[in-house]
């Protein structure tokens, strides 16, 4: 089987790229140089010349408080581009694995995880703009498997754990709220989900799913359980609350995604958000010695 990944120079792709290692489908990672998803022309060129079966799109505009000012790049990325995908797939014959965000929900008040027939209801224009490529996807009417995920991480490119692990190295102190709960999603796992996914052939299994570690946490506990792990003890993370940090983009306050359906329809076994996290500091410090 040939799978295009797209944006795979980003967290999501270069977690894909490790997991892919062990399997023997070949996999083409491709990044904006090599594929723009902007151009529907470069797609179907690229599909139908590598007779691409599977795409799995890890490319998005993930900056949420930049998009609040960019709108039309963000809309680009996010929801043209993914048409672009779906289309091309659509038309091909091929399946498109296309991954979006807890973004999508967010404006009521809740309270127990949300699973994937909750309505939607996004506050901003990231959210928005993912929304509006799940309804590209599904207009389509191709083959596809839309994996909602959450508060992803990982050793690669810009996330909150790398951040935390450099705040927490070189303040005293650092607020983090904790009046926003969610789970964490370890890229690497996700990526393994996707992977297993493909080479299981459960691509048939068409919908929307919902994906990230299990557990709940604040931004607060996460920040706490990574300045522990890291031994950063001449660090104070002290919990403040959302109000202290005014903000552009309304974010969700609770906003955990229910994980039943990806595990019962595929089969996977999805870790606990602390163990989850203490193997991509494995990860991390194996990197960083290398
Ligand atoms: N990060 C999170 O916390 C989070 C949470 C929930 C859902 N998600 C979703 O998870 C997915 C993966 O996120 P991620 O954090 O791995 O993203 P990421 O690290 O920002 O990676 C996105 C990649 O897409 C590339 N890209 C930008 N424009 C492109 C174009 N026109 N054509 C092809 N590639 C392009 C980016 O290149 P440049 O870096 O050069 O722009 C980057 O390498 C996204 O769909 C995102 O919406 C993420």
């Amino acid at each position: 089987m040939n799978i295009l990944v797209t944006g795979a120079n980003g967290q999501l792709g270069t977690s894909i790229r490790n997991a892919a290692q062990q399997t023997l489908d070949n996999y083409i990672f491709t990044d904006v140089d090599e594929l723009d998803i902007t151009s529907r022309e470069a797609i179907c060129n690229m599909v139908k010349k590598l007779k691409v079966d599977v795409i799995v799109n890890c490319a998005a505009y993930t900056n949420v408080d930049a998009a609040e000012e960019n709108t039309d790049a963000a809309n680009l990325l996010n929801n043209v581009a993914v048409e672009n995908l779906a289309t091309v797939a659509s038309e091909v014959g091929a399946t498109l694995i296309h991954i979006s965000t807890d973004y999508v929900f967010g404006g009521d008040t809740h309270n127990t995880p949300y699973n994937e027939e909750h309505p939607t209801h996004p506050t901003g224009v990231y959210g928005r703009t993912k929304l509006a490529g799940e309804q590209a996807v599904l207009r389509s009417r191709c083959n596809h498997i839309i994996i909602r995920t959450a508060w992803l991480y990982s050793p690669y490119g810009k996330n909150f754990f790398k951040t935390m692990l450099s705040l927490t190295a070189t303040r005293p102190q650092v607020n983090v709220v904790c009046d926003q709960v969610g789970t964490p999603t370890y890229a690497a796992h996700l990526a393994g989900a996707i992977v297993h996914i493909i080479t299981s052939r459960q691509l048939h299994k068409q919908g929307t799913y919902h994906y990230s570690n299990q557990g709940v946490c604040s931004w607060y506990d996460f920040a706490h359980a990574i300045a522990s792990l890291a031994h950063h003890t001449q660090c104070t993370v002290q919990p403040c609350s959302s109000s202290q940090y005014p903000s552009r983009v309304v974010r969700p306050s609770y906003s955990v995604l229910d994980k039943t359906h990806i595990i019962s329809t595929f089969g996977i076994n999805i870790p606990h958000w602390y163990d989850a996290l203490c193997e991509c500091f494995h990860a991390h410090n194996t990197q960083e010695s290398i």
